[in-house]
Order: C-alpha cells, then sequence, then structure tokens
C-alpha cells in the first residue's frame, strides 16, 4: 500500500510516519512537498503518488492567529482539505482527516457525541467544520476523527511548555475554567493505524462506513489539572535528575486573566464511545498516556 501522510513535520504527522509504517509504504510529506496554501497544487502531488491512502494532518493549528488570518486557515483547514478529498475519491483512495472539539460552542455540560450540534466560537473552529462539511460533500471513503488538547514529547504544545516554564519560574498561573482531554498524538496515531487497518479490507468487502467520530483520551480535566499532574509526574519519574523543576506554586485563574484573540469553547469533552465500539478498542486514560508521554521526554534528556 501506497500510504501518503501530509503535515509530517507536525505532532500527530510525525507519530503517524512511524506507526503507518506497519501497513506500507509511507510518503511522509513537509510542507515543502505538499503546500495546503496553494490548494492547485495538490492534485499533481497526488496524481503523482497514486495513493491508497491519503492521512492529512498538516493544519493550521494557530488558533489565535486565525482571527486575524481568516484567509489564510480556510485556505487550509477547508480549501485543500476538499482537494485532497476529491483526489482520494478520484484515485480510489481512503481519506483519513482530523477534526476538532472547537466545532461546539462549549455549552452543553457534558460529553460531546458526533451528533451533537455544532456551532464554532472562533474562526478555527469554524474553518475546521468546514473542512469536515467539504469532505462530507465529496463522498468519498473518508475517516473524520474529532480529537482535543493535543500534545507529544516533541513540536510545540502545552506539556512541553508547562515543562519548560516549570524548570524556570516558581510561580504559575494556569486556566482552570476550561475542561476538556488532552490527547497524545501517539494514542491517535496508533488508533489511526488500528481503523485504517480495519477500514481496508471493510473497504475490500464492500462493508465499509465513512464517518465521523470522536477520538480523544477517556476521563478529562482542566488545563489547570493537566498542567498539575504533568508536573508532579515529571518531578517523580525524573527524581530530580531530568532537570531542575523550580515551581512552587501553580495557580488557577480564569479564561479572563490570559487575553487571548480567539474564544475557546468552556467545555469540550469530546465521547469516544463510538469510535470503540466500531473499532473494538478503548481510548486510554488522559492520565496514563500522559505518564507514558513524560516517561519518553525523561529517556530523551537522560540518553
Ligand atoms: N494541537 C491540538 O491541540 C489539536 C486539537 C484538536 C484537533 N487538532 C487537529 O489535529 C490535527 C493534527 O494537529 P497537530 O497537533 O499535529 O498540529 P501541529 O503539530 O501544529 O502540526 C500541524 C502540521 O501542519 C503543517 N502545516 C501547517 N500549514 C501547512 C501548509 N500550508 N501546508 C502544509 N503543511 C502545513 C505544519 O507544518 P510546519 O511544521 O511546516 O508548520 C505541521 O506539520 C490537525 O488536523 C488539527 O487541527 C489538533
Amino acid at each position: 500500500m501506497e500510504i501518503m501522510v501530509t503535515g509530517a513535520t507536525g505532532q500527530l504527522g510525525w507519530e503517524l510516519a512511524r506507526s503507518l509504517s506497519m501497513l506500507g509504504r509511507v510518503r511522509a510529506l513537509g510542507r515543502n512537498q505538499c503546500d495546503l496554501n496553494d490548494p492547485g497544487s495538490l492534485r499533481a502531488v497526488v496524481r503523482d503518488i497514486k495513493p491508497d491512502v491519503i492521512v492529512n494532518a498538516a493544519a493550521y493549528t494557530a488558533v489565535d492567529k486565525a482571527e486575524s488570518d481568516r484567509g489564510g486557515a480556510m485556505r487550509v483547514n477547508s480549501d485543500s482539505v476538499a482537494v485532497l478529498a476529491e483526489e482520494a475519491k478520484n484515485c480510489g483512495a481512503l481519506f483519513v482527516h482530523y477534526s476538532t472539539d472547537y466545532v461546539f460552542n462549549g455549552e452543553k455540560g457534558a460529553p460531546y457525541v458526533e451528533v451533537d450540534p455544532v456551532c464554532p466560537i472562533n474562526t478555527y473552529g469554524y474553518s475546521k467544520l468546514s473542512g469536515e462539511n467539504l469532505i462530507r460533500q465529496v463522498d468519498g471513503n473518508y475517516l473524520i476523527f474529532r480529537t482535543s488538547w493535543v500534545y507529544a514529547s516533541r513540536g510545540k504544545n502545552f506539556l512541553l511548555t508547562m515543562l519548560n516554564l516549570a524548570q524556570t519560574k516558581e510561580v504559575l498561573s494556569v486556566v482552570s475554567d476550561q475542561r476538556g482531554a488532552p490527547t497524545w498524538a501517539r494514542d491517535l496515531a496508533q488508533m489511526t493505524l488500528l481503523s485504517v487497518y480495519k477500514s481496508i479490507h471493510a473497504i475490500h468487502n464492500n462493508s465499509f462506513k465513512s464517518g465521523i467520530y470522536n477520538l480523544a483520551s477517556s476521563g478529562e480535566t482542566s488545563w489547570h489539572g493537566f498542567a498539575s499532574y504533568l508536573i508532579e509526574e515529571f518531578k517523580s519519574q525524573s527524581g530530580g535528575g531530568a532537570g531542575q523543576v523550580l515551581v512552587k506554586d501553580i495557580n488557577k485563574v480564569t479564561s479572563d486573566f490570559y487575553k487571548t484573540d480567539a474564544t475557546r469553547p468552556a467545555y469540550s469533552k469530546l465521547d469516544a464511545t463510538k469510535f470503540e465500539d466500531e473499532f473494538q478498542v478503548f481510548m486510554p486514560d488522559w492520565k496514563d498516556s500522559c505518564r507514558l508521554c513524560i516517561a519518553d521526554i525523561i529517556a530523551g534528556l537522560t540518553r
């Protein structure tokens, strides 16, 4: 199988390039080989590779910047996604795509399921929802995975930012009035491997059903809860050997404390039961995955 992965330098793309190699030849493409800022250029990229599966991990993920660059966010998260979905359909490939908890407004107060009404409250969420809708309109073979609060042992993410701050500051202030589920990019990549494997078989047996699935860790917390847990874990796993933790207090603050250009939903926990039932797996608890990711980071620091 030829598997085309876009956004290969990102948190998820990097993990996908490793996981999916068990299924076939992975063509891991960075921005230079596959630029979603230029939707028109993508057709030739796909036609050249003739993939059996396209996994689109590229996205405009700068949530605040998107507020002043709506055109850029729409080009990458919507226009280009439609082109990739069309090209996947034309060459008979399965199209795998990722969306976000930010398609919801956060007012439900209970875990979101796939059929809950969408209502993005920021431009990023709007652009991702538009991408979802276009994939559905193209109507090829697709899987859309909505996920949340993605982190990894590399890249730019909340977990690495907090570890860095914990080693340079004595007091941290972290938002406690937004709740969701931190999700490890490696879990997403491994669940993608499994679902692509099963889907390819289903396509060959004419039993495949395209669909949208929530794919996020089980459990939930606030950004403050996530920060407190990961810093404690880092301290206990490193035993002081991997980097000195200076932080003594982690204060709870509300979202108004940090003025950001984009508004974020107050509650965006995604219920992954549909995915778990369909693919016969369980999404790990966010704490278990966080612990394993920290172990990876410490192994890298002490190597
Ligand atoms: N991060 C989260 O918290 C989060 C939450 C919910 C959903 N998601 C979704 O999960 C998926 C994976 O996100 P992630 O966390 O892996 O994001 P990430 O670490 O920010 O990676 C995004 C990737 O997209 C690439 N990219 C951006 N603009 C591009 C362009 N014009 N052309 C080609 N590539 C471009 C980036 O390339 P460069 O390295 O060159 O910039 C990077 O490789 C995305 O669909 C995202 O919307 C993420």
